[in-house]
């Protein structure tokens, strides 16, 4: 795991962008694993930036999106389809039958879940993927107690992350109470992964997710286990690290580092 501190949601949301364009550089044909949430705004605004300045070219990109609310039509303004499509897909040229995200509305929940985790199987698996963390240290909607080898399913929202997201929404009891998500498994499939974190409120979720032990109770502290993560946090969100002048040292020394290769 990398841990690298940035100065600013701007920095992060910079790093990240250039995470995801060395990835499609690498492979035109990239499967990107996409979050919804305030975290990844920047990012996205960037990529539609670069997009706009011919730097970056989707046409041949596949997406997957982390989860949905059930119960919420792809044109509810707070569906995470319609937050995609306002904040990304609308901006940038990936092809709309390239890009999926699980249904608000299934008519069998149980097939639909099944149908996913093969989509992604069928596609040759996430190349990369991109996470933030909620304050119970989710990651998707995988909420504490969750199996760290779930796959794609139906998740009951804990009540703290539906008061996290009653910002969006008119009135708590418009939040929606679960989701279809990608499970802890699912996710530490994808052959990289970035989370993305910034603020005071997320430095514990953050220590937890770092410093802390392999938990359920924090399914970010899965990606302990997964071979290539970077974790790009602003000074806030790493604020209760303990490690943090040794992984500042890390990024230091990088580039005078021998080659694992
Ligand atoms: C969103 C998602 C969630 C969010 C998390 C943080 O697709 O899967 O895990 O990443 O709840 O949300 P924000 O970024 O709004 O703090």
């Amino acid at each position: 795991m990398e841990v690298i501190v940035k100065e600013s949601y701007a920095e992060v949301s910079q790093a990240a962008a250039d995470e995801v364009a060395r990835v499609i550089a690498e492979k035109p044909s990239a499967v990107l694993g996409l979050a919804t949430g305030s975290t990844p705004l920047g990012l996205y605004a960037e990529l539609i930036r670069r997009y706009e300045q011919k730097e970056l070219d989707f046409s041949s990109v596949t997406t997957f999106n982390l989860d949905e609310y059930v119960g919420l039509p792809a044109a509810h303004p707070q569906s995470y389809h319609f937050f995609m499509r306002q904040n990304l897909f609308d901006h940038i040229n990936v092809a709309p039958e390239n890009i999926h995200l699980p249904a608000g509305i299934p008519n069998d929940c149980r097939a639909f879940c099944r149908e996913y985790e093969q989509k992604i199987a069928a596609s040759g698996g996430i190349d990369l993927q991109i996470l933030g963390i909620g304050s119970d240290g989710h990651i998707a909607f995988n909420e504490p107690g969750s199996s760290l080898a779930s796959r794609t399913r139906v998740k009951t929202l804990a009540r703290s992350t539906i008061e996290d997201n009653s910002r969006f929404f008119d009135r708590p009891e418009q939040v929606p109470e679960f989701a279809i998500t990608m499970g802890v498994g699912t996710i530490l499939e994808a052959r990289k992964v970035i989370l993305l974190a910034t603020g005071e409120q997320k430095a514990g979720p953050i220590a937890q997710a770092i410093e802390g032990p392999i938990t359920s109770m924090c399914s970010a502290s899965a990606l302990q286990m997964h071979e290539h993560v970077l974790m790009i946090v602003d000074r806030a969100a790493a604020s209760q690290l303990e490690q943090v002048a040794y992984y500042e040292w890390v990024q230091q020394k990088r580039s005078h580092a021998p080659s694992t290769a």
